[in-house]
C-alpha cells in the first residue's frame, strides 16, 4: 500500500511502521491516523508477521495531535466525529507492538506510545502530556493509560503541569522498559521484535491478552482468564514442540499452529 505520512518496511517476520511527517515533528493529523491504523491492521491480519515496531524520527516520535488541524473544531464536530476515538483500534491489534521512542513523545504522541505493548526509549526521549497548556486534556487515553502505567502521583503531576520527563525518569516511573543510546534504539527494538516473532504467534497473543486483562478486570477474574489461557496452550502443536525441544536440548521451531 502507498502511504503519505508513514513508511512501512518488512524484514522477515517483523515489520516497522515509521511515522514520517518531519516538517511537523510527526504531529498526528487525521491522514496519519488513518494510515497508521490501516498499516497496523493489515500487518495484524498477516500471520507471517510476529511483531511490529512503531517508531518516529531521532528528533520526535510524535509531538502530539496536530494542533493546527484541530484548533478550530467545535464541540459538535469533536463529539460528532468522535475526535481521536479511532485510535483505540490500535489497542485491539493482537500482534505484539513495540514502541521505539526517540525525541518528543508529547500529548497524543505519548498516548500513541502507551498504545504499544512495550516501550523502548532512546536516551533523548521526552514524554509529557502538555494538553492543559493548550486548554484541553489528554484525549487519546492518556489520563487512563498513564495513571495505570506510572500511578496517580506521577500522572497527576504530568497531566496538571504539562511538564516533560526525560528517558531516565520515564524508566524509573515504569513508563518504558528500557533506555538505550539513540544510535541503538532501532536495532534494539528490532532485536526484541525478532525475538518475539521467533516464538509461537498464537501463544504470544494469548500472553499479551492475559497481561492486558490485568488492566481491565479483577484479580480473581484475571487469574481465571490466565489459567484458562494457559490450559488452552496445551491444545497447540507449539506447546508440544517447545517442551520437546527443551527435553531434547535443541532450539524450538515454532510454526504458529
Ligand atoms: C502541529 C506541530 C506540533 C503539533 C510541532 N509542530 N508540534 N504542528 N501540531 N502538535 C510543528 C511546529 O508548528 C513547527 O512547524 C514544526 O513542527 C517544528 O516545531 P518547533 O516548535 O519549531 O520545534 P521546537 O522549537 O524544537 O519545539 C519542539 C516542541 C514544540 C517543544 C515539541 O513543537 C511543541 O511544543 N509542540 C507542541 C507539543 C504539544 O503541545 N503537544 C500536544 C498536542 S495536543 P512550523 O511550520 O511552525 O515551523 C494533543 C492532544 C491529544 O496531543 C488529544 C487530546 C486533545
Amino acid at each position: 500500500t502507498d502511504f503519505q505520512t508513514i513508511v512501512v518496511t518488512r524484514t522477515g517476520r517483523t515489520a516497522t511502521i515509521t511515522l514520517n511527517r518531519p516538517q511537523a515533528l510527526n504531529a498526528l493529523n487525521s491522514e496519519m491516523m488513518i494510515e497508521v491504523l490501516a498499516a497496523a491492521e493489515e500487518l495484524d491480519r498477516d500471520p507471517r508477521i510476529g511483531a511490529i515496531v512503531l517508531t518516529g524520527s531521532d528528533r520526535a516520535f510524535a509531538a502530539g495531535a496536530d494542533i493546527k488541524e484541530m484548533a478550530q473544531q467545535t464541540f459538535a464536530q469533536a463529539y460528532g466525529g468522535d475526535l481521536f476515538g479511532a485510535w483505540e483500534r490500535l489497542a485491539r491489534v493482537r500482534t505484539p507492538v513495540i514502541g521505539a521512542v526517540a525525541g518528543y513523545a508529547l500529548g497524543g504522541g505519548c498516548e500513541l506510545a502507551m498504545l504499544c505493548d512495550l516501550l523502548i526509549a532512546a536516551d533523548n526521549a521526552k514524554f509529557g502530556q502538555p494538553e492543559i497548556t493548550l486548554g484541553v486534556i489528554p484525549g487519546m487515553g492518556g489520563s487512563q493509560r498513564l495513571t495505570r502505567a506510572i500511578g496517580k502521583a506521577k500522572a497527576m503531576d504530568l497531566v496538571l503541569t504539562g511538564r516533560q520527563i526525560g528517558a531516565d525518569e520515564a524508566e524509573r516511573s515504569g513508563l518504558v522498559s528500557r533506555v538505550v543510546p539513540l544510535e541503538d534504539l532501532l536495532s534494539t527494538a528490532r532485536e526484541i521484535a525478532e525475538r518475539i516473532a521467533s516464538m509461537s504467534l498464537p501463544i504470544a497473543m494469548l500472553a499479551k491478552d492475559a497481561v492486558n486483562a490485568a488492566f481491565e478486570t479483577t484479580l480473581a477474574e484475571g487469574i481465571r482468564l490466565e489459567r484458562r489461557s494457559f490450559h488452552a496452550a496445551f491444545a497447540t502443536d507449539d506447546q508440544k514442540e517447545g517442551m520437546a525441544a527443551f527435553i531434547e536440548k535443541r532450539p524450538a521451531e515454532f510454526t504458529g499452529s
